[in-house]
């Protein structure tokens, strides 16, 4: 069974980064206060794994300048915090590290049990984030990851499509929306601050609920981690339902997704070779995620049933999608996948859809 080590991403914790005793105590106080526990980190190597998941980072006076040796990514809601005396040396570190405010003990206490306040309230980021993946070259994963946006749409959820594969082609495409006018990707990779949750859905391609973040036909421009994440940040606020589709071949910003995704989806067609690929792609992704399932796509030339997919991956079924001809024949004329409502595919993402949100689209059964 592969490792599941990350916590939910919407339960996360703000992080503390201290090894200062005192400073620690008084942080662990004021959380108390704010009604939220923390997790703790004595340095940065601690640190790295949860500094981009957590929706608050502090780093103590004394974890500063560590902090800045270890290179650790800019991120929006970070704080420095320290007593009056230690902190007049950081206000430069706390420029470098991009902190967004000083916090200066005792003074900012008040402050700082409002800020922790914040992280415990249901509201402040509460988007469902999905993430789906290919087990192999064209397994389905695209499809799916639309036909799930356009599905949560269709039971009227503020949905974002986030297209995180740059050699994918473009979401936009598999929805027929490439004549839509809005921002790609491109405008987008400069962002590693917070980004405005209703600028950024203004700004997007939009129909209804749905809005689309994805490629042009310009040149491959890399997301880098601090723009994936500033932007699923802005979206966990904005949006009530964010679907990821990921490329096979994980880069950092890939990753920064699969650790947001409440759950990670992995399509593997019904076959042998398919299986032994996405077992590549499965060993890469799961040290990454909270809850990764695979859905096995048909038809089955050999026979070998989901189950047995599922079983050679050691991961759960989350579901199967039946051969449908007629889909295909739709997306070659510009139809988004699930826009009827009917069929496997959408029947899957509406079973999806209302397990993570308890929302059904109008006419579902
Ligand atoms: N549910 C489905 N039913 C029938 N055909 C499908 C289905 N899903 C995908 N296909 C077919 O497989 C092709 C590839 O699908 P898709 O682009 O979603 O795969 P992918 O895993 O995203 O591939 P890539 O490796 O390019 O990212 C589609 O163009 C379509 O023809
Ligand atoms: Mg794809």
């Amino acid at each position: 069974m592969p490792p599941r080590t990350a916590v939910p991403p919407h339960r996360r914790p703000p992080l503390v980064v201290t090894s200062d005793g005192d400073l620690l105590d008084d942080l662990l106080r004021l959380a108390a206060a704010g009604g939220v526990e923390v997790e703790v980190a004595t340095d940065p190597a601690a640190a790295r794994t949860r500094w981009q998941p957590a929706p608050l980072v502090l780093v103590g006076t004394d974890q500063a300048q560590p902090c800045l040796r270890a290179r650790l990514p800019r991120r929006s809601r970070l704080v420095l915090v320290g007593r009056a005396g230690d902190v007049e040396s950081g206000w430069q570190v706390a420029d470098l590290l991009g902190a967004e405010h000083v916090a200066v003990l005792p003074a900012a206490e008040p402050w700082l049990v409002d800020r922790f306040t914040e992280c415990g309230v249901e509201g402040a980021a509460t988007a469902r984030v999905v993430a789906v993946l290919g087990g192999r070259g064209g397994a389905g994963a695209s499809i799916l990851a639309g036909g799930l946006a356009v599905t949560a749409a269709r039971a009227r959820l503020r949905t974002l499509l986030l297209d995180a594969d740059p050699l994918g082609g473009g979401l936009d495409l598999v929805l027929g929306w490439e004549q839509l006018e809005g921002l790609r990707w491109p405008a987008l990779t400069g962002a590693d601050g917070r980004v405005d949750a209703p600028a950024l859905v203004r700004a997007l391609p939009s129909r209804g609920d749905l809005v689309v973040l994805s490629w042009d036909r310009g040149d491959l421009v890399a997301v880098p981690a601090e723009a994936m994440a500033a932007t699923l940040d802005a979206a966990r606020r904005g949006r009530d339902f964010v679907v990821v589709d990921l490329p096979r071949q994980l880069d950092d910003a890939a990753v920064t997704a699969l650790q947001a995704a409440d759950r990670v989806f992995v399509v593997v067609p019904a076959e042998l070779r398919a299986t032994a690929a996405a077992a590549r792609v499965v060993a890469a992704a799961a040290p990454h995620c909270h809850d990764l399932s695979v859905i096995v796509r048909g038809p089955a030339p050999g026979g070998l049933r989901a189950i047995e997919v599922a079983r050679a991956l050691g991961l759960t079924l989350a579901g199967t999608l039946r051969p449908e001809p007629g889909l295909c024949r739709g997306l070659e004329r510009g139809e988004a996948p699930a826009a009827g409502g009917r069929g496997p595919l959408a029947e899957l993402c509406q079973r999806i859809v209302a397990d993570l949100t308890g929302q059904r689209a109008a006419g579902a059964a």
